[in-house]
C-alpha cells in the first residue's frame, strides 16, 4: 500500500497543469453504451475510477483502446448488461451504466453501490427517475434488476432533491427514449452539461443542461462522436488552495476559472490574492493575513463539497472562527479528525465544523479515508512543521493523477513510497 512522506515548509512557486475531470469522463465513458459506432473521448484522466470504468465496460461487451489521454471505444454490442458488485463496491459511479443499459438494450443488472466513507449515497432517486420512464425495476440480493421491453417511453421526472449522477444516469436514458423527457430540479453541475455536449454530438436533441431543468427529445439512435472532456475543477480547486496554504505563488494552467468561481470569491474574502493571467489560467498568492471566513457547501454554482475538505485544512491557518457546514452529505468531516491529529483545532456539531485558527500544524502519521479527505491531508502537510506520512493513497489515486509529481514540481517536498 502506498503512502507519502511529505516534508511541509515550502511555499510553492509556478505552474501546476490541470487534467480531464474524472466526474465529466466518467458518464462520458458510460454514454458510449448508447451506439454501436465508435466514441472516441480525448483528456481522459489516468486515475483508478477510470480504469474501473473502463473494465466494467469491457465486461459488458465495448472494446477499450486507450492511447494516453485519448480513448476509444466502441460498443458493437451488449454482451451483458450487468455491473457487478466487485466493481460496483470499488466504484459507485457504476450506476451510470443503468440508464445508457436501459437504453440500448432494455436490460441492466446493476449492484446496489452500497455505503461509502461520506455517506449513506443511496441511488433511489435514479431508480424513481428510471421508473417514471417505464422501466420496470426490483432489487433483490443486493442487486437492481431493471427492464424496459418495450423501451422506454418520455416522462416528466422531478428530483426532489438535486443528484449529479441521477441527472446524468437518467439524461443519458431520455435520448432513445419516445417522445420528450422533462428533468426538473436538475444538477447544474458543469460534467453535466459536459456530456449533454457529448451526447447531442451524438445526434442527441437535449436543450437547458447547466441549469434546473432539461429537455429531452428521444431521437431512434445515436451515432458516433469524438469529445474532449472538460478540465477537472477540482483538481484546479485543489492546487489553488496548496499555493495558498502554502503562502506561495501558483498558477493553474488549462482551468476553467468559472467553473471555481465559488472558491475563488471564498479565497478572496479570506484575503487570497487571486488573478486570472488569461481564459484558461487562475494564480493565486499566499503568504499574506488568512482571515477566517465561513463556508457553506452547496450544488453548483455554489461552494462544492468536493472541496469542502480542502478548506478545511486552510482555514486552520487562519486567524479567528471559521464555520463550515457540510450541506450536501452526511459524513464528509473524517478529515477533520487527522488534521487534528496535526495540531488542528476543529470541532465537530452536525454538520457543521468549527476551525479555529491559526494553528500551527506538526507532522504526523495520517491514513486517508477517502478521496477529497486525502487530498486534505496533503495540504495539511505541506504547510505542516516536520514530516507527515500519509498511508492508503490509493484513495488519492482514485481522483488525482501523480499529484506527488505536479506538486513536487512547483516545490513541494513530497514522494511516494511503495
Ligand atoms: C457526484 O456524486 C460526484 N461523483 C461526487 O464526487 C460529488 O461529491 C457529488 O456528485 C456532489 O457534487 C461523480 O460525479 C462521479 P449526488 P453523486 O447524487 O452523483 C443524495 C468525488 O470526490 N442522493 O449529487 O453520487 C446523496 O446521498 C465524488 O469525485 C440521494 O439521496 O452525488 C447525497 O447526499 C465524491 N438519492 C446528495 O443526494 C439518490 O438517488 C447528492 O448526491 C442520489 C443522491
Amino acid at each position: 500500500m502506498d503512502k507519502f512522506v511529505i516534508k511541509g515548509g515550502a511555499a510553492l512557486q509556478g505552474e501546476i497543469p490541470v487534467g480531464g475531470s474524472k466526474n465529466s469522463a466518467l458518464p462520458a465513458l458510460a454514454a458510449a453504451l448508447l451506439t454501436e459506432e465508435p466514441v472516441t473521448l480525448r483528456r481522459v484522466p489516468a486515475v483508478r475510477d477510470i480504469r474501473t470504468m473502463q473494465r466494467l465496460l469491457v465486461d459488458i461487451g465495448s472494446k477499450v483502446d486507450v492511447d494516453g489521454e485519448t480513448v476509444r471505444l466502441e460498443t458493437p454490442a451488449i454482451v451483458c448488461p450487468e455491473a457487478p458488485y466487485e466493481l460496483v463496491k470499488t466504484m459507485r459511479a457504476s450506476s451510470l451504466a443503468l440508464g445508457p443499459l436501459l437504453a440500448r438494450c432494455g436490460r441492466a443488472r446493476v449492484s446496489l453501490p452500497g455505503g461509502c466513507a461520506i455517506g449513506a449515497r443511496p441511488i433511489n432517486l435514479h431508480i424513481f427517475g428510471l421508473e417514471q420512464l417505464g422501466a420496470r425495476i426490483n432489487q433483490t440480493h443486493g442487486y437492481i434488476e431493471a427492464v424496459a421491453p418495450e423501451g422506454l417511453r418520455g416522462a416528466v421526472v422531478h428530483f426532489d432533491r438535486i443528484t449529479v449522477t441521477g441527472t446524468e444516469d437518467l439524461m443519458m436514458a431520455a435520448v432513445l427514449a419516445k417522445g420528450e423527457t422533462l428533468l426538473r430540479n436538475a444538477a447544474r453541475e458543469p460534467e453535466v452539461a459536459d456530456l449533454a455536449q457529448l451526447l447531442v454530438k451524438m445526434g442527441a436533441r437535449i436543450e437547458g443542461a447547466g441549469t434546473s431543468t432539461i429537455k429531452v427529445e428521444g431521437v431512434e439512435r445515436l451515432h458516433g462522436a469524438e469529445h474532449t472532456i472538460i478540465a477537472d475543477r477540482i483538481e484546479a480547486g485543489t492546487f489553488l488552495i496548496a499555493g495558498a496554504i502554502t503562502g506561495g505563488d501558483v498558477t493553474v494552467t488549462g482551468c476553467v476559472p468559472e467553473h471555481v468561481g465559488a472558491l475563488v470569491s471564498k479565497l478572496q474574502q479570506t484575503g487570497v490574492g487571486v488573478t486570472q493571467p488569461d481564459a484558461t489560467s487562475l494564480r493565486v498568492r499566499g503568504g499574506g493575513r488568512l482571515r477566517s471566513v465561513d463556508m457553506t457547501t452547496e450544488e453548483y454554482p455554489g461552494f462544492a463539497t468536493d472541496l469542502q475538505a480542502q478548506y478545511m485544512a486552510l482555514m486552520t491557518q487562519a486567524e479567528g472562527i471559521a464555520i463550515i457546514e457540510e450541506t450536501i452529505f452526511e459524513n464528509r468531516f473524517m478529515h477533520a479528525q487527522e488534521l487534528a491529529r496535526m495540531g488542528a483545532n476543529i470541532r465537530l456539531d452536525g454538520k457543521q465544523a468549527i476551525v479555529a485558527g491559526p494553528r500551527e500544524l506538526t507532522g504526523a502519521g495520517v491514513i486517508a479515508s477517502d478521496l477529497r479527505a486525502s487530498a486534505s491531508l496533503v495540504l495539511g502537510a505541506l504547510v505542516a512543521r516536520g514530516e507527515t506520512v500519509i498511508d492508503r493513497v490509493y484513495h488519492i489515486d482514485r481522483g488525482y493523477e501523480k499529484i506527488e509529481a505536479k506538486l513536487a514540481r512547483v516545490g513541494a517536498k513530497i514522494q511516494r513510497v511503495e
